[in-house]
């Protein structure tokens, strides 16, 4: 812990990257954990194209549901202290993969959420994007009355164009890399990360399990981010 606050107080350009365990902590289940069953369902078979192109209503339904426990759930101390880090570094990135939308909540401005938005659909034949309705049922897009689906990237799809240089770019120059709450089983996000460790930052991971991450970083703090978050802030000058 000393020599990750030592780094971070040193840092001028750091770059945040989160996972699903940074929301744990708020009550939102994580992917690959024991919250990640849906009726029976595994999160990773009905988050892909084709359990879409299957069964969209059923897809729709699950993220219906996903949506209201994001909706309902708040922002916990893991989610303020990276809205701090912020306020504190001039040069800053923050890249999540949770759609979530908790980090924006917690006051994180400069973020890429990766994955997209849980409150976002997204047309199938003209890609507009437009906020989720609350009427219940599947989205039509408002342009051109297509079906919409949740504009979430999933599982077999390529990046949007553009995230994933920006993080890349960001990571090169980074001298703080801070990774919390991710199995890192996602290669690009931990792509991003080990850029970033490869190019001279200090890397630290943030999870109370080991994860892909824990092995390459300079600092692996064992425990859940609400606590060890706060305690990284701690004693840094304002
Ligand atoms: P995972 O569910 O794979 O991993 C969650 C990680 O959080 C695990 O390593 C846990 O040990 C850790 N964890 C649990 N509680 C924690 C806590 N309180 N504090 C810190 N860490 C904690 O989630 P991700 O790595 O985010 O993508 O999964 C990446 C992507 O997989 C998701 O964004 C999703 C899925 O495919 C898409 O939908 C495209």
């Amino acid at each position: 812990m000393n020599r990750a606050r030592q780094a971070f107080r040193a840092a001028r350009r750091v770059l945040v990257i989160t996972g699903a365990g940074i929301s744990a902590e708020s009550g939102i289940p994580t992917f690959r954990g024991e919250g990640g069953l849906w009726k029976g369902f595994d999160a990773t078979q009905l988050a892909t194209p084709q359990a879409f192109d299957g069964d969209p209503e059923l897809v729709w339904e699950w993220y219906r549901w996903r949506k209201q426990i994001c909706n309902e759930a708040s922002p916990n101390p893991g989610h303020r202290a990276v809205a701090e880090m912020e306020h504190r570094e001039g040069d800053f990135l923050l890249l999540t993969q949770n759609v979530d939308g908790l980090h924006p909540r917690a006051g994180s401005k400069k973020l890429v959420e990766i994955h997209g938005c849980i409150d976002q659909a997204r047309c199938t034949r003209c890609a507009s994007v437009f906020g989720v309705p609350a009427s219940e049922g599947m989205p039509r897009c408002s342009d051109c009355g297509a079906l919409a689906r949740p504009h979430i990237l999933w599982f077999g799809e390529s990046y949007w164009a553009g995230t994933l240089d920006r993080g890349i770019a960001f990571a090169r120059q980074a001298d703080f890399c801070l990774v919390v709450g991710t199995s890192g089983m996602v290669w690009a996000p931990s792509a991003v990360a080990l850029e970033a460790k490869q190019q001279g930052a200090f890397l630290v991971d943030v999870n109370p399990e080991q994860s892909q991450i824990s092995s390459y970083a300079d600092a692996w703090l064992a425990g859940p981010a609400g606590a060890i978050l706060p305690e990284l802030l701690a004693e840094v000058p304002e």
